[in-house]
Order: C-alpha cells, then sequence, then structure tokens
C-alpha cells in the first residue's frame, strides 16, 4: 500500500489552484493550503478532513515558517498568478511568481528531505524554454513577445521563474526536482483529454486552449503519480485540448 502522501498547494484560491485542491483531496491526498484568505477557496473543500489552511500572505512568511510548512510534503504545487486586475498585473510585487517559487525551493533545501520534493509550477506558453529548446518564434512574435515583457511585467516574472527552475535548481538537486506546466490559453470546463508537448506548438497569435480542470489533473498526476513524475522531470511541458491539438502529436 501507498504511504499517505502530504502536497503543499499555493494559489489554492485562483481558478486553477482551487480545482488542483479539490482533486487533490479526491484522490485521498492530505493537503495543505496556504491562502490569504480561506473563504475563498472552492466550495465543498472547506472543513474537509485531508484539508489543511494556513491562513498567511505566502511572500510575508520567514523563511522559517516557509520550512516548516513544506517540511513532510512529498510535492508542493504552485498555481499562484497575478490577478488579473490593473493592480495584480502592474502593482507590487510584480515578482510574485518568482519570488515565491525561489523562496518555497530554499525552503525545501533548508528542510533537507530524504527523498527530492516535487516542485509542481503553473507557469504559461508565454514562457520560452530556458534552455533555448522551443522551437524558433517568428520575428513578428518575437518582436510581440518583448513588447509583452516590457510591458506586462507578469509576462517577465514568469519567465524568471521558469529560468530559475532549470538554472539555478538545475536537474541533480539533492533536495528537489521540478516541472513547469505551461498551459495556454485557461477555459473552464470539464476535465477531457489532452495533450502534452515538450516544446511549443502554437503562436501567440494563433493560440491554444487549455482547460484548466485539464491543468489541474495533469499537476495532481505529476505529484502522485511516479511514471509521469519520471516522464517530464526537469521538463517544461505544453499541456493543450485535444482539439487544438489536431495532428500535431504529443508525448503520451
Ligand atoms: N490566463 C491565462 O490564460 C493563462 C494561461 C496560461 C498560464 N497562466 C498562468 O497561470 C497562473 C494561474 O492562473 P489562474 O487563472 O488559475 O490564477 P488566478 O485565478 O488569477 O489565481 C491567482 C492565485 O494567486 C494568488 N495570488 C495573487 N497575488 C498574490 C499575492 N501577492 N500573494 C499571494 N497570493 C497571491 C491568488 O490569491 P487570492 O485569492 O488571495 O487573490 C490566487 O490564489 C498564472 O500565473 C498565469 O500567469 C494563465
Amino acid at each position: 500500500m501507498l504511504a499517505q502522501q502530504t502536497v503543499l498547494v499555493v494559489g489554492g484560491t485562483g481558478r486553477t489552484g482551487g480545482r488542483v485542491v479539490g482533486q487533490l483531496l479526491d484522490r485521498g491526498v492530505n493537503v495543505v493550503a496556504i491562502v490569504r484568505s480561506a473563504v475563498r477557496l472552492p466550495a465543498g473543500v472547506a472543513g474537509h478532513p485531508g484539508l489543511t489552511v494556513v491562513e498567511a500572505d505566502l511572500l510575508s512568511l520567514t523563511d522559517e515558517d516557509l520550512a516548516q510548512h513544506v517540511q513532510g510534503c512529498d510535492a508542493v504545487i504552485s498555481c499562484l498568478g497575478h490577478v488579473i486586475n490593473l493592480r495584480g498585473i502592474f502593482g507590487p510585487p510584480r515578482d510574485l511568481v518568482t519570488r515565491a517559487t525561489s523562496r518555497l525551493c530554499r525552503a525545501i533545501e533548508a528542510s533537507k528531505p530524504g527523498e527530492p520534493v516535487k516542485f509542481i509550477l503553473m507557469s504559461s506558453v508565454s514562457v520560452d524554454h530556458p534552455g533555448n529548446l522551443d522551437p524558433r518564434r517568428g520575428v513578428l512574435e518575437k518582436v510581440a513577445m518583448w513588447l509583452l515583457s516590457v510591458a506586462i511585467p507578469p509576462t517577465k516574472d514568469n519567465q524568471r521563474a521558469a529560468d530559475f527552475l532549470h538554472s539555478d535548481i538545475g536537474t541533480d538537486n539533492a533536495f528537489l526536482q521540478w516541472v513547469a506546466v505551461r498551459p495556454d490559453t485557461l477555459r473552464e470546463g470539464d476535465k477531457t483529454d489532452y495533450s502534452l508537448h515538450e516544446f511549443l506548438v502554437s503562436s501567440l497569435f494563433k493560440p491554444d486552449n487549455t482547460n484548466m480542470s485539464n491543468v489541474a489533473h495533469f499537476m495532481c498526476e505529476l505529484a502522485t503519480n511516479p511514471d509521469t513524475w519520471g516522464d517530464w522531470v526537469g521538463e517544461l511541458p505544453v499541456i493543450i485540448n485535444p482539439a487544438s491539438a489536431d495532428s500535431r502529436g504529443g508525448r503520451p
């Protein structure tokens, strides 16, 4: 019998993070959720015996507090993101995702787990593979991406968080391993089949769709299924809905 798993989730009050919390609890996984306001957690999870809620501003927690929260967790899932309004996009903290990612990873290292902890980041197709492995974007798209990164702070923040995992954590860290999941345009809707790709398959000008339920399902699979983890560890998989994928294939 598998040992009881515990997963720390940040961003659990968000559209995708809330689905992650619900799906993990449905799988019988213990969840620790650090949230700014517990009332924003999805209906149905409040009072669940497998859920521990820590009501706190993640970036204001001390290093010691963070290390204590990650202690004993098998995986950490971050679905944090800049709230889509003027304050969320242009106000502080502009480095929300990068800072949360680096602090959580350093807290995992400080806790010196016996087995590497899985760190799963919700990233975006606006993020380029830090190893320059994606197909080259066209000139117009490159210009558009550059303008976006200058004008829209979350674009640069998401890229820096992925760069941090790729360059600073790398693939031979004794205490943690990572996957950065890159969905395309997020949609409501039920869990469907979905396809996974090692590299970008669409362009900024012809985006694909990704149901948030599918992102949550894949993140939960990464956290709980060793085969799925083994397939994607250290990578930045792109996840899209099947109707979007048409004949472009994808990794099973
Ligand atoms: N929109 C898209 O089409 C798209 C596509 C691909 C990837 N993404 C990426 O996916 C991620 C998640 O998207 P989503 O739509 O599921 O997120 P969302 O619903 O906007 O939720 C954002 C989460 O981040 C938390 N948060 C925001 N600012 C915070 C802060 N300063 N301190 C602590 N927590 C904070 C929010 O907490 P509160 O409830 O307390 O505000 C919430 O839990 C984002 O990083 C986004 O870049 C988006």
